[in-house]
């Protein structure tokens, strides 16, 4: 069974707590577990997927070059790094990069719906099709997914695409993460209400593996 932060009264105590976390076996590997940046007060919060190599070095999420076009797309709209909460699924790195594993995510998950607690954000912005699905548990991809936001938990949710993705893709996937980020603007700002809610008009994508469909609900019932 994972532990249970609900007691923990503040980020800095919780991140002393994963500072030394040996819940599952990504902390054999990591050289820093990599919490968190930004404000505490954020009214925007970002989920990534979790560290990569410059990120396990540095202990600090989104540093490295996929990091730097996401926090130049934020500044877009008026947004700095600081004035964001940045988190990550998991705390510490996957080996090669390689996506989480269930039982690896189940041991972060109570940091994860913990510091949402705690930082009560307006608005969630899930970076990527891992952290997106897992939060809105659905088999959705991010390409239909984006483009909305989506009432989630008493805030809203906004998914879009992973910078990394962006950087392989060009123009067109920057324009549309540009795009998702304007209705974080307009969530802050007050001029939006959601539009969707995933599971009311969204079908899983079609060939979709079975192991892929397999959802693990932050905030379902039996958490
Ligand atoms: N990709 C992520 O999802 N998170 C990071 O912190 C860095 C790269």
């Amino acid at each position: 069974m994972s532990a249970s932060f609900g007691n923990v009264e503040s980020l800095r105590v919780l991140e002393s707590i994963a500072s030394v976390c040996t819940g599952c076996g990504l902390s054999e590997g990591r050289t820093n577990v990599v919490f968190s940046s930004g404000s505490p007060d954020a009214s925007v919060m970002v989920v990534g997927e979790g560290p990569g190599r410059q990120e396990d070095e540095e202990g600090i999420p989104f540093v490295g070059r996929s990091g730097q076009l996401l926090v130049k797309l934020f500044g877009e709209i008026g947004l700095e790094r600081g004035d964001i909460y940045i988190t990550n699924v998991v705390k510490c790195r996957p080996p090669n990069n390689r996506d989480p594993k269930p039982d690896e995510i189940d041991a972060c998950k109570p940091y994860l719906r913990r510091q949402i607690e705690l930082v009560d954000p307006a608005v969630v912005v899930t970076v990527g099709n891992f952290s997106s699905k897992l939060l809105l548990t659905t088999t959705t991809g991010i390409t239909r997914l984006r483009g909305s936001a989506y009432e989630w938990w008493g805030r809203y949710l906004v998914p879009t695409f992973h910078p990394a993705a962006a950087l392989r893709g060009g123009e067109r996937v920057t324009n549309e993460i540009r795009e998702d980020l304007m209705l974080v603007r307009d969530i802050i700002d007050g001029r939006i209400s959601p539009d969707a809610e995933p599971d009311d008009d969204l079908e899983p994508e079609s060939g979709t593996p079975p192991e892929q469909s397999e959802q693990i609900p932050l905030f379902g019932r039996d958490q």
